[in-house]
C-alpha cells in the first residue's frame, strides 16, 4: 500500500513499514533479496469502494513464498512477486476502515495481506472472520489458518486414513507436520515423524505424541531408518519434503498405500530438481499419490475452524509456533524455513494488540 495519492483526501495518512522484494531469486534466497522500507498508508477506503483497510497484527512465513520470488516463464499456480512491490501472504489483521457490507471497523480477520503494517484489501470477501478470538490470534496464521486447513484436508480427504494405519510424516515438527501427526494419533494411527534436529525430535515425541521420531540428518541410510520404524511398511506418507526422502519412502510403502503430496521443500531452491528413480513402486504397490492445494478446501474453512478450535480447547491438539518480532526480522524468518531454523510454525508479529 505504498503511495496511494488518489486516496489522500479519504483519511489519515500514516507511515507504513513494509517488506519488498528487491530482485527475482535463483537458487537459495538471501535476506538481501528483500528490503524493509517505509512508505505511507491511508486509513480509509476510496469513497464508494467495497475495499477495506486492515492493520496487520501477524503475518505468516510459508515455504511456497519462495516459488513466488522466482520469475516464471510459464505462469505458476500463484502469481510471481514483483520486484519493488510489497510481499503478500496470509496474515491476521484488524479492520480499520471498510466499505464492504460484511466487514466493519474492529473486526478481526485473516486472509491474503501485505508484509506491511497496513494493507488496502480490494476484495474483502476473500478474507475469513475470526470466530475464536479467545484463542491466540497468531494461531490464525497456523493451526487455525492456512497450514491447519492444509493438514486437515490433506490428511483426511487425500490420505483417507483408517484406524491402525501406519503413518509417516516428513518436516514433522513444522506448521503442517505437527498437526498431521496429531490428527493421525486422534484417528488411532501409528505415527512416525522425521525432523532436522534432536530438539525437534524431542518435541515430536513429548509434545505432539508421535509414537516415534528420528533426526533425518543423522541417518546415513534413510531406507534403513524407515525399515526400522516401519517393519510392516507405511500406509500413508504425508509428503512435505520430496527428493531422497520420497525415494526412500516409496520402497517402504505397503500395497494400496496413499501419499498425499503436500509439498517438496527440499526441491524449492534447486535450479535442477532431483529425480526420483523408483516410481515403478507406484505400480507394483498400487499406490495413490495425489497432490492437493489448500485453496481448493477454503469452502470448508469454517467447518475446519470449529473442529480445530474444539481440539485446542479440549487439549487434544498442542501447538508450537516460532514468532519473529517485527517486520525487520521477516526476511531472516522466511529464509530460516529452508535451513530448518524455525521450531514450529514460523510467523512474524507486526503489531501486538
Ligand atoms: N499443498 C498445499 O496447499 C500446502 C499448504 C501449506 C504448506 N504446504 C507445504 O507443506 C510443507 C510444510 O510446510 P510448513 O508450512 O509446515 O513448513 P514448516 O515445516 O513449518 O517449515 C519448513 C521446514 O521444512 C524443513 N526443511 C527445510 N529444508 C529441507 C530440506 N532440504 N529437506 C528436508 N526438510 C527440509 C525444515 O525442518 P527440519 O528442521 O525438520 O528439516 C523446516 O523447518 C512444505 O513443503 C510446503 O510447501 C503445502
Amino acid at each position: 500500500m505504498s503511495g496511494g495519492g488518489a486516496m489522500a483526501a479519504a483519511g489519515e495518512e500514516v507511515p507504513n513499514k513494509m517488506v519488498i522484494l528487491k530482485r527475482y531469486v535463483t537458487g537459495f534466497p538471501s535476506e538481501d533479496d528483500m528490503e524493509v522500507v517505509t512508505g505511507t498508508a491511508h486509513l480509509a477506503v476510496p469513497p464508494g469502494s467495497a475495499a477495506m483497510v486492515v492493520k496487520n497484527l501477524y503475518v505468516s512465513c510459508d515455504p511456497y513464498m519462495r516459488g513466488r520470488m522466482t520469475k516464471h516463464d510459464r505462469p505458476s499456480y500463484v502469481p510471481d512477486f514483483v520486484p519493488g512491490e510489497v510481499l503478500v501472504n496470509f496474515g491476521v489483521g484488524k479492520v480499520m476502515a471498510s466499505g464492504h457490507p460484511d466487514f466493519k471497523v474492529g473486526d478481526l480477520v485473516w486472509g491474503m495481506t501485505g508484509w506491511e503494517e497496513y494493507t488496502l484489501v480490494p476484495k474483502p470477501e476473500t478474507f475469513f472472520k475470526i470466530n475464536h478470538p479467545e484463542l491466540p490470534l497468531s494461531y490464525y496464521t497456523g493451526v487455525l489458518g492456512m497450514p491447519g486447513l492444509t493438514a486437515w484436508a490433506g490428511f483426511f480427504d487425500v490420505g483417507k486414513p483408517k484406524k491402525g494405519d501406519y503413518v509417516f510424516v516428513s518436516a514433522a515438527s513444522g506448521a503442517v507436520g505437527q498437526l498431521v501427526g496429531q490428527l493421525a494419533k486422534l484417528t488411532g494411527c501409528y505415527v512416525v515423524g522425521s525432523a532436522g534436529s534432536d530438539e525437534k525430535v524431542n518435541l515430536l515425541k513429548t509434545k505432539f505424541g508421535f509414537d516415534e521420531a528420528f533426526n533425518y540428518k543423522k541417518e546415513q541410510d534413510l531406507d534403513a531408518a524407515l525399515r526400522r520404524y516401519f517393519p510392516e511398511g507405511i500406509d500413508i506418507y504425508f509428503e512435505n519434503v520430496g527428493g531422497q526422502t520420497l525415494e526412500a519412502v516409496l520402497d517402504n510403502m505397503r500395497v494400496h498405500g496413499r501419499i498425499p503430496v503436500c509439498g517438496m521443500i527440499s526441491q524449492y531452491n534447486l535450479e535442477q530438481p532431483e529425480g526420483v528413480h523408483n516410481l515403478f513402486q507406484v505400480v507394483a504397490k498400487r499406490l495413490r499419490m495425489e497432490g492437493f492445494m489448500v485453496f481448493d478446501y477454503f469452502n470448508q474453512y469454517y467447518k475446519f475452524e470449529e473442529e480445530m478450535a474444539g481440539y485446542l480447547k479440549e487439549g487434544k491438539v498442542s501447538y508450537v509456533e516460532d514468532v519473529a518480532d517485527g517486520l525487520e526480522k521477516a526476511p531472516a524468518a522466511l529464509i530460516g524455513l529452508f535451513t530448518g531454523r524455525n521450531v514450529g510454525k514460523q510467523l512474524v508479529a507486526v503489531a501486538r494488540e
